[in-house]
């Protein structure tokens, strides 16, 4: 037994302390920095960049030339940034694009951010969608923690008109993943029964709504009781909401509740996705994107990751493709990232999702608001796991 401890503690040494290395304040914490809105006059704009990837003390204001408005491409005041869960990772250095991006892109910094919402300031030549003054959303590969952008017309959609740029920041990477997911990969339809994990969440709250549309009967897994009240008033018919059990109880837990399901949303990891997947019916759809609980974590619940570091290696879940034949059970992973890169199918897909998915029809949950002089801490109330709906940061 001690040998095992000693062997547990010395394999997970080897495999921390070069994490511990490259992002010492990952475990040693970090004050982080707000205040003030740094200055910015019309040549010039503010941004959060970290100039090294590993904690969220690593992002800082800093004041920027604004870029030129080139042929095809809107300069944006933006009023709204939407945060994703991506966002913890790249602060972390844990989001691999981010890492790659930071290191390839030669400007010695990375300025997170996925999703905004502004106006358009200046159309520059050959744009013929939008002019100024127009109320947009839009996506970006990166780069959204700045007050003002110069993005391509063609990553820009019209904001609904009864829509607040709060909400207009709030729709489109998660509304995507959730549409990606469950409809392009899972083939959810009507009379579908559908597991959606972290429910109350931005991707979760916008899988129940496509649910809802589409008429799949639904069960939504949170994780705390605090967050059933949300999924109650907000989906009352279409969503079965449920708190889920610790990880280990997790497949007793299904097991009583006695369903299958015909597409899993999963997004949590470790024993989670394997009993998820003991659930799905025959010919279902596990679809994993994320492994919130396998690595999120703030305070002493990251720090706890860490120390239980070789233990969740050692249990993370292997997939037998013998058993997904003799089951009839498919498993899907995806990164929308990837589909950034293919411009075309991110914007039929998002065409989709707003149209069949339903998600033009009702504003997307949005849950707490921060000042852009307190981005840092809006970044760290989405990495607790405490917030519901969308995490939004306001730019005055
Ligand atoms: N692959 C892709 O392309 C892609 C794209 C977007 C998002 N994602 C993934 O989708 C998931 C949801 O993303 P989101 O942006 O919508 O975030 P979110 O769901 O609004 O927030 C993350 C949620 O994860 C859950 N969680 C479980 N254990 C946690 C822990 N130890 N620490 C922190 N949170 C924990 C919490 O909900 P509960 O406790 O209620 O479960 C928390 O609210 C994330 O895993 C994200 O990485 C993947």
């Amino acid at each position: 037994m001690a040998a095992y401890v000693l062997g547990t503690l010395l394999f997970g040494l080897a495999l921390a302390a070069p994490m511990a290395l490259r992002y010492p304040r990952l475990l040693l914490g970090g004050k982080l920095r707000a205040g003030t809105i740094a200055a910015s006059s019309a040549s010039t704009r503010v941004a959060w960049a970290c100039e090294t990837l590993g904690s969220l003390a690593c992002l800082e204001q800093r004041e920027e030339p604004l870029p030129p408005v080139n042929d095809g491409e809107c300069l944006i005041g933006v009023r709204s940034i939407g945060l994703n869960y991506a966002d913890v990772f790249c602060v972390l250095g844990l989001y691999e694009a981010a890492n790659k991006m930071l290191k390839e892109s030669g400007e010695g910094a990375l300025v997170p951010g996925l999703e905004f919402s502004g106006e358009v300031l200046q159309a520059g030549k050959g744009v013929t969608k939008f002019k100024k003054g127009d109320r947009v959303y839009g996506f970006t590969r990166f780069g959204a923690y700045r007050t003002k952008l110069v993005i391509r017309e063609k990553l820009l959609q019209p904001m609904p008109t009864d829509w607040s740029y709060e909400e207009g920041a709030a729709l489109l990477v998660q509304g995507l993943t959730a549409w990606h997911g469950l409809v392009v990969l899972g083939n959810a339809k009507a009379g579908s029964s559908v597991l959606v994990h972290s429910a109350a969440g931005g991707v979760g709250s916008a899988a129940l709504q496509i649910c809802e549309t589409l008429g799949c009967s639904t069960v939504g897994v949170v994780g705390a009781e605090s967050k059933m009240s949300f999924l109650k008033e907000r989906y009352p018919s279409s969503c079965t909401p449920i708190v889920r059990a610790p990880e280990r109880k997790y497949k007793k837990q299904l097991d009583d509740m006695g369903r299958s399901y015909d597409v899993v949303l999963e997004s949590l990891g470790g024993r989670y996705l394997t009993a998820a997947l003991d659930h799905t019916a025959p010919m279902g759809r596990l679809v994993h994107f994320g492994a919130t609980h396998a690595y999120g974590g703030s305070g002493v619940d990251g720090l706890l990751k860490w120390l239980k570091l070789v233990p969740n290696y050692l249990a993370r879940p292997l997939l037998d493709p013998g058993k997904m034949v003799s089951t009839n059970r498919a498993v899907f992973g995806f990164n929308l990232i990837w589909l950034t890169e293919r411009e075309d199918e991110l914007t039929l897909e998002l065409n989709e999702m707003l149209t069949r998915g339903g998600l033009d029809k009702r504003p997307p949950a949005v849950g707490r608001t921060f000042p852009f002089a307190e981005l840092p801490a809006a970044v760290d109330h989405l990495r607790s796991g405490a917030s519901v709906g969308k995490v939004v940061v306001v730019v005055e």
